[in-house]
């Protein structure tokens, strides 16, 4: 096994050699401009990861990798108009420094790409695995994407709920990462399944992270604005267990009222830490987290590999970016 920060490497060389310096440039910079502002690059690791620990060769799944960091690029393109996000990696969001319509085409060429490129180095048996697969899961996310949009506008939205919906918009695209370098590798369709799942259960604790950095990161450390998801009133497990248990008042005064921004992020977060919301919810990242490395029991890893993927269950619940 090589360290993160080798498969990163190796990823970070294969997004460069992409030719972007393309015309029209209006549809293409903007790519550029998303792919370099880098980002944790988690999905192409595990790709890479689980092809090197199931054959010894991360290579034999760069194309995957890379095919599907451009699609997780698209999503976050079209994601930050439906957000009205306005900063991403630190840096303006396309449809800011560029324009709504310039975030949609981008979008859709990315999504485009991102298909060519995933075929690249398919055998016969590999290209119907990886593409059913891929089809698949962007599927699913596009469901879970809808549920988060209807959800806003919901306050009875259950735990259950939310848990299904982050694994459609988040889980999948994780478990498809892991299955794609399984597949790749040539593994066993044990194998391919138990990483899927590792996967899947991994994202639903870097969601239930990632929300709850939405409201308790540092903007400059985590590269987004502090407070969108409270703004857009977005189910989060947070909020939702607000909603259950606040017995204050002070939610039902700010939800779906025109209060300012800033007053109604200060005001939903009180809720929270009077209900001690935040330590419970990195509980739960915590359970899920352990729930990922317990799918890796069945088969069989050498002692380096299945330290790495407990490893970056521990690094994904410790994240503050
Ligand atoms: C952001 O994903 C979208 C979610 C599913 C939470 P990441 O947090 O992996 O974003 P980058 O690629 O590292 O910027
Ligand atoms: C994103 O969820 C899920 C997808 C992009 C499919 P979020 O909307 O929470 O992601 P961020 O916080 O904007 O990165
Ligand atoms: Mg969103
Ligand atoms: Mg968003
Ligand atoms: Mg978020």
């Amino acid at each position: 096994m090589k360290t993160v920060a080798q498969y990163t490497r190796i990823i970070e060389e294969a997004i460069s050699a992409l030719p972007l310096d393309k015309q029209p440039a209006g549809l293409y910079a903007p790519i550029k401009y998303a792919l370099e502002a880098g980002g944790k690059r988690l999905r192409p690791v595990l790709v890479l990861s689980v092809a090197d620990a199931l054959c010894g060769n991360p290579g034999a799944a760069v194309n995957q990798a890379i095919g599907v960091e451009m699609f997780h690029n698209f999503t976050l393109l079209h994601d930050d108009v439906m957000d009205k996000a306005d900063v991403r990696r630190g840096r303006p969001t396309v449809h800011r420094k560029y324009s709504e319509s310039t975030a949609i085409l981008s979008g859709d060429a990315m999504l485009t790409l991102a298909d060519m490129i995933v075929m690249k180095g398919c055998d016969s048996v590999q290209l119907p695995e990886v593409l059913d697969l891929f089809n698949t899961t962007a599927m699913e996310i596009y469901e879970g994407q809808q549920y988060d949009m209807d959800f806003e506008s919901r306050t009875d939205v259950t735990v259950k709920e939310y848990m299904e919906m982050i694994r459609l918009k988040t889980s999948v695209l994780l478990g498809c990462a892991c299955a794609m370098g399984a597949i790749m590798a040539g593994a066993a369709e044990e194998a391919v399944k138990a990483f899927y799942s590792y996967g899947e259960k991994l994202g639903l604790s870097f969601q239930l992270k990632d929300d709850w950095l939405d409201t308790y990161g540092d903007s400059a450390t985590f590269g987004k604005e502090i407070g969108g998801d409270i703004v857009n009133e977005k189910k989060t497990w947070l909020l939702i267990n607000a909603i259950a248990e606040d017995t204050s008042g002070a939610l039902a005064e700010v939800l779906g009222s025109k209060v300012e921004p800033k007053e109604k992020i200060e005001k939903v977060r009180g809720v929270y830490d009077a209900l001690m919301l935040s330590d419970r919810c990195r509980a739960l990242e915590e359970k899920y987290a352990s729930e990922a490395v317990e799918c890796l029991k069945g088969i069989n890893l050498d002692a380096e590999a299945r330290n790495f993927f407990e490893s970056l269950a521990i690094n994904s619940v410790m994240r503050t970016k």
